[in-house]
């Protein structure tokens, strides 16, 4: 039996005949899944030019591969215009996902106030809240859950915060939701956030908040934007960091590089003291067990004056802004 990446990498190599590349070059394979009960691989491909004569000749050779070559009952094509091209995957953005093994580490948190400290240091930043199913980044910075709106030609205007560009699921599950949002798209939500939303023309970075451990969301990430460098978050507690290490293990199994742990929750700063509320070390393990480096560590504590964004005049936002000057000397 083939692995969903098998037959996806084998499927890649096949020819857009629109333009004479391959799908891995024009990023055609937009959706792969095999159906094990029937055997029948379901695939959805993006075409450069939508015409039935090259939907013919990729059925054709798709039939070939997964019928003959590999050994499936059937195979399900579904055609679409590849609408990468006119997207922000065209352009040059620098792209860091922010990822744990375990849930809970502050992940998102850091995702948030990293995109402040790069606002502050002068960058352009955009946020993808990439989990799915948990996301939290609009209730993290405080903002009104409304449905998203679109332009006249059906693609998504990105929310806005202070100044940094965001889209998460949260929008699409408000309860005035319009019709179009849901079902069948929650299921392609992450195509949508990178092929769809009208992002600001100048932005540099994009930070993702993924979901934690690994997973479905991980490998669409890999195949959307494989570039894409990662930070992973660990609290300093032995077990978060034996956790944290698989998703950078995992990370690396994608071919993401990392660009270092960020232990969260460290210690807390009482009376002048640092006590490790979390036990201590975590980051440093993560870090050595993954060849990369413990960028930063931020103590507990609560903003004054947001609810989860730390401002640089506090201590912890300091911090952040370490963290993220450490960033973009690298990337
Ligand atoms: N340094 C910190 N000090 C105090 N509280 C923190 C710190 N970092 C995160 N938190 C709090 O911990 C909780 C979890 O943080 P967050 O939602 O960022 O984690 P996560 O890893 O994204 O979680 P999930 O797995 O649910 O996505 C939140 O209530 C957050 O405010
Ligand atoms: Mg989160």
């Amino acid at each position: 039996m083939y692995t969903k990446e098998e037959i996806k990498d084998r499927v890649e190599m096949l020819i857009d005949p629109s333009v004479n590349k391959s799908f891995k070059e024009t990023k055609g394979i937009k959706f792969l899944d095999i159906d094990e009960e029937k055997m029948i691989v379901n695939v959805l491909i993006g075409l450069e030019k939508l015409e039935d004569d090259f939907k013919r000749t990729v059925t054709r050779s798709l039939a070939k591969l997964i019928k003959l070559d590999l050994g499936f009952t059937g195979i399900k094509a579904q055609f679409e215009l590849n609408k990468k091209s006119e997207s922000i995957l065209a352009r040059e953005v620098k792209y860091i996902g922010v990822a744990s093994g375990k849930g809970g580490v502050g992940k998102s948190t850091v995702a948030a106030n990293l995109a402040y400290a790069f606002k502050t240091l002068g960058k352009k930043v955009g946020i993808i809240d990439a989990d799915i199913y948990g996301s939290s980044i609009p209730t993290i910075l405080d903002m009104e859950v409304t449905a998203p709106k679109s332009t006249g030609n059906e693609k998504i205007i990105p929310f806005e915060k202070d100044g940094i560009e965001l889209i998460s699921t949260e929008f699409f599950l408000a309860p005035d939701k319009p019709l179009m949002w849901r079902g069948p798209m929650l299921g392609k939500m992450l195509n949508h956030f990178f092929y769809d939303v009208v992002w600001n023309e100048d932005i540099e970075y994009i930070l993702v908040d993924l979901p934690p451990g690994t997973g479905d969301v991980a490998l669409d990430i890999q195949t959307l934007i494989p570039q894409c460098k990662m930070v992973i978050v660990t609290t300093p507690h032995v077990s978060a960091s034996h956790v944290a290490v698989k998703a950078g293990f995992a990370a690396e199994q994608l071919k993401h590089e990392i660009l270092g742990v960020v232990e969260n929750m460290s210690y807390l700063n009482h009376a002048g003291e640092k006590i490790n509320v979390f036990g201590e070390g975590g980051g440093k393990i993560v870090a050595d067990k993954l060849k990369s480096k413990l960028l930063a560590t931020i103590p507990i504590g609560q903003p004054k004056n947001h609810i989860s964004i730390f401002d640089s005049s506090e201590e912890i936002g300091i911090d952040y802004l370490g963290l993220a000057n450490k960033i973009i000397k690298e990337y």
